[in-house]
């Protein structure tokens, strides 16, 4: 307990409020909105099994470890990983680490925002009836509508860009404990009625027999690439967005048991986007691999069938994009934080800064869906390319940094001391963070690149 830092930035209220907020970042588009469509993408079940490994055995190590190095460090990323190396004899170079992290958010913050807008955009429109016409044709061109205006697009991604910069200039905590004390029960209830509503959709067993029966010859190097990938995206991990959450966390919390919860929280909302959506894609004959747009074309004839579903429809969007909002603050809070410590900005500036230049490329993200889509490069168009650069290549390759950091170059006093876990439980930590999540992510690099092959 003796030398356990005291931080320089505030603290959380409560182990609840740094949950609460660890929560929010994790469950976001990449639950509802991700998941389902990669998991189509890559032929269902055995997609699905990886992805679920790839949390139990690399994202909840790693999380532990970057909340704790977070703690230790109670800094932004790049300065805690510099006083870490430091702390450790080891190269200063391991803070090159934070900037990568930095650099990540930063780029996914550029097309969430674009997709957050999505969400947005169909607040509206489910508020004003387009969901009434039931029929699958109908919903897809309203889909196809949103996709060839950069006008609308760039309107709402301007819009949701605007409101995350207006919560992280005012500091991670207040607004934010709230958002997800009352939202996240909120959406998790919805999801539920929304498998309640497949149920009933004439194609639920379809649906689950797609997510849970696992079919190897469906997979290959790539997908469990992008399941390992998902598994950082979707736990927010591996660029330092919970390494600074755990920088504002007290001292004596138990960082495994809140681990848990969150990865927890974070796997069942995914599962039940998933059940909800693919017996209707079954039972409407849609495509599973429809990409991006796979959720705008579904959940809508949902809500045009169910009894109440002008009211759920409105409701859903409306927590899809609160639940983005707590997740795209934690996209640029390192940046803002690095700002502030280094640039001797105040948060103010730092935002608009940094808020403004993710807005520009996002504008282009937004042409990547019209007018720039057949502008590709390796097959890719620019969100396409962010998303595997930041998701399958970055985050893995953070990830992969910090397990090797903690597991290797602290000190395993150090690490001991600040994780206050049982034998048994400390052991096993330790073992998964030296020789298994390294080897793990090194091995999945490898066999894309074609070593294997
Ligand atoms: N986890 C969030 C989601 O699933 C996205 C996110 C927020 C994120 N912060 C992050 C992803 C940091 C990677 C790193 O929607």
């Amino acid at each position: 307990m003796t030398d356990k830092t005291q931080p320089i930035h505030s603290e959380w209220s409560s182990r609840f409020a740094f949950i609460l907020a660890a929560t929010g970042s994790a469950v976001g588009l990449g639950n509802i909105w991700k998941f389902p469509y990669i998991t189509g993408e890559n032929g269902g079940g055995a997609f699905v099994l990886v992805y679920l490994l790839c949390v139990a055995v690399l994202g909840i190590p790693i999380m532990i470890a970057e909340i704790m190095l977070g703690r230790r460090g109670r800094q932004s990323p790049i300065n805690t990983m510099q006083t870490l190396a430091a702390e450790a004899g080891a190269d200063s170079r391991w803070h090159y680490l934070g900037w990568l992290g930095m650099i990540a958010g930063f780029l996914i913050l550029a097309y969430y925002s674009v997709i957050a807008g999505w969400a947005m955009a169909y607040i509206f429109k489910a508020f004003f009836g387009s969901f009434f016409s039931s029929d699958a044709a109908d919903i897809k061109a309203l889909f196809d509508n949103l996709m060839d205006s950069p006008i609308q697009q760039i309107f709402w991604h301007t819009v949701f860009m605007g409101l995350t910069l207006q919560v992280v200039v005012r500091g991670v905590k207040g607004g934010l404990e709230k958002a997800v004390r009352y939202f996240m029960p909120a959406l998790f209830f919805l999801m539920l009625v929304l498998v309640g509503y497949a149920m009933s959709s004439g194609a639920y067993q379809q649906g689950l027999d797609f997510l849970f029966t696992p079919d190897f010859s469906k997979i290959n190097a790539n997908a469990v690439l992008t399941a390992m990938g998902h598994a950082f995206f979707t736990l927010s991990l591996g660029m330092g967005a919970i390494m600074i959450y755990g920088s504002y966390l007290p001292g004596h919390i138990s960082i495994a048991k809140t681990t848990f919860f969150i990865a927890g929280a974070d796997t069942i909302v995914a599962l039940l986007a998933g059940i909800a959506i693919f017996p209707l894609v079954f039972a409407n004959n849609l495509e599973v691999n429809s990409g991006p747009g796979l959720i705008f074309q579904t959940l809508p004839l949902a809500f045009g069938h169910m009894s109440g579903g002008w009211l759920f429809g409105v409701l859903f969007f409306v927590l899809l994009f609160i639940a983005a909002l707590t997740s795209s603050i934690s996209l640029i809070e390192p940046t803002v934080a690095w700002l502030v410590e280094n640039k001797d900005m105040d948060r103010r500036k730092a935002c608009l800064w940094s808020g403004t230049a993710c807005w520009a490329l996002g504008v282009g993200v937004v042409f990547s869906f019209n007018i720039w889509s057949t502008h590709t490069f390796f097959g890719k168009n620019l969100f396409e390319l962010l998303d595997f650069l930041t998701a399958n290549i970055m985050l893995p390759l953070g990830g992969l940094s910090i397990a090797i950091f903690a597991g290797w170059i602290m000190k395993t006093k150090h690490t001991e001391q600040e994780l206050e876990l049982p034998d048994e439980g400390f052991q096993t930590w330790l073992f998964l963070i030296k020789y298994i999540a390294p080897p793990a992510v090194f091995l999945v690099f490898l066999h894309v690149l074609g070593v294997f092959l």
